[in-house]
């Protein structure tokens, strides 16, 4: 279907010298895969002067990270185009790994804001958002009438649904030592006010830090909503619960939501919503801010092939489709008021649009990673009351702020803030 337009954009013959190989190891898994390969071998018919290959990679998104650095540490031009996790962009830009886009002209403005900020590092554009993640709260529509708004009103119905409905879980959220634990907690942090950074300053262990993780270490012991077992739980442990029945609230990616309708699997098809999640007072409902990036290898030989690859992708109707086969939320916010989106997705598009206008990047800073490793540690320990969530945020802040400070991005270094 080659188009007297399409021509114009290079759609004919491969170049004598055989089309530019561009190599792509993103995530191709089960029905995101049959999606990426349906709209690779479309690209490849309209541009058959580029060739894209794609790479196997592992699944968790922390093996990813590994591999991703020590492939770019050694200056490998291949792969030429990364798929990234939001918060890996700043560390890659940072580290000089990654091309700065804005020579492609990327049209920013047509990206949910929060998207684009968590992929500039000073000031400039280094990965296109592919599709975003938000943090929800799942709620039983059997069992309630309203999402809570509170965490006070969470926990309430949470003991309700245990005592009267015979539910084993109040409420499930991945509690495991890993980066979803600090996705949690940002958002329980958010609720109350907080955040994790100021510019370069640590202000995680702020009377509202202490209040968030008091509150999260409450629902397990306190109140007896949250289970024990959920301190060694991913996403799919929390879904698992939530879709045999046995927990009246979930909080997890949108992801869950359609796999839970698959009736052969789930038994609690159609008695389920999304919501924000829930704030307390002087706080802010908020979800974590997640998803996929596609960024270009700064080493690439073929910068501009890669480029027609990432724009092809994150094009209005590839999205579109990705939301039909996958469930994935657009980054482009005109695609939320397309009649199709509410076709494609099952949560209602207004709905998901309303979380993601919630939504808050994690601290957008090349050592992102290391400090969310030294968080995690502190937070898995009051939550296993090894010590108290004021001391084990104290701890936390000073390690953390000891490595700002150490790298020159902490209040007053020449990187502080962005
Ligand atoms: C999801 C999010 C990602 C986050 C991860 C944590 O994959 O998209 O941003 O880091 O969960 O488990």
């Amino acid at each position: 279907m080659c188009l007297g337009l399409l021509l114009a954009l290079g759609c004919g013959r491969a170049p004598a010298g055989g089309p530019a190989v561009v190599t792509f190891p993103g995530s191709a898994l089960g029905a995101e895969g049959q999606v990426l390969r349906r709209q690779l071998e479309r690209f490849a018919a309209l541009r058959p002067d580029i060739r894209v290959v794609q790479r196997p990679t592992p699944d968790a998104a922390d093996q990813r990270h590994q591999l991703y650095v020590q492939w770019l540490n050694a200056g490998a031009s291949d792969p030429d185009i990364l798929q990234l996790d939001v918060v890996w962009t700043p560390e890659f830009a940072a580290a000089g790994w990654i091309l700065n886009l804005d020579r492609f002209h990327p049209a920013t403005n047509a990206f949910f804001p929060a998207t684009v900020t968590a992929n500039q590092w000073h000031g400039r554009l280094y990965a296109v958002p592919w599709f975003v993640d938000v943090g929800m709260l799942y709620w039983r529509t059997d069992l309630m009438s309203a999402p809570p708004a509170t965490f006070a009103d969470l926990a309430r119905e949470a003991s309700h649904a245990q005592a009267d409905r015979g539910l084993r879980y109040g409420l499930v959220w991945q509690g495991a030592r890993y980066e979803g634990l600090v996705t949690v907690f940002s958002e329980y942090l958010g609720g109350f006010g907080g955040r994790i950074l100021d510019g370069g300053t640590v202000t995680v262990s702020s009377p509202a830090g202490v209040r968030a993780l008091t509150a999260m270490r409450d629902e397990i012991y306190r109140d007896g909503i949250v289970p024990q077992s959920a301190l060694t739980w991913h996403e799919e442990e929390s879904r698992f619960a939530f879709q045999n029945g046995e927990a009246a609230f979930m909080r997890n990616w949108p992801y869950a939501y359609a796999l839970m309708e698959d009736t052969a699997a789930s038994r609690v098809a159609g008695r389920y919503a999304v919501a924000t999640m829930p704030a307390a007072p002087g706080g802010r409902p908020t979800a974590a801010l997640g998803g996929a990036q596609l960024a270009i290898n700064a080493r690439s030989d073929h910068p501009e092939a890669a480029w027609a690859v990432v724009e092809y992708l994150t094009r209005p109707e590839q999205m579109l489709e990705r939301a039909r086969g996958v469930g994935q939320f657009p980054t482009r916010p005109a695609l939320y008021a397309e009649p199709e989106l509410a076709r494609a997705l099952a949560i209602p598009p207004a709905q998901a649009r309303a979380i993601i206008e919630h939504a808050v990047p994690r601290p957008v800073t090349p050592v992102y990673t290391q400090l969310s490793e030294i968080l995690q540690i502190d937070l898995h320990r009051a939550l296993t009351r090894q010590q108290e969530p004021a001391a084990a945020l104290a701890h936390a802040a000073r390690e953390m702020q000891a490595l700002l400070d150490r790298v020159g991005l902490g209040e007053g270094g020449p990187g502080a803030g962005r």
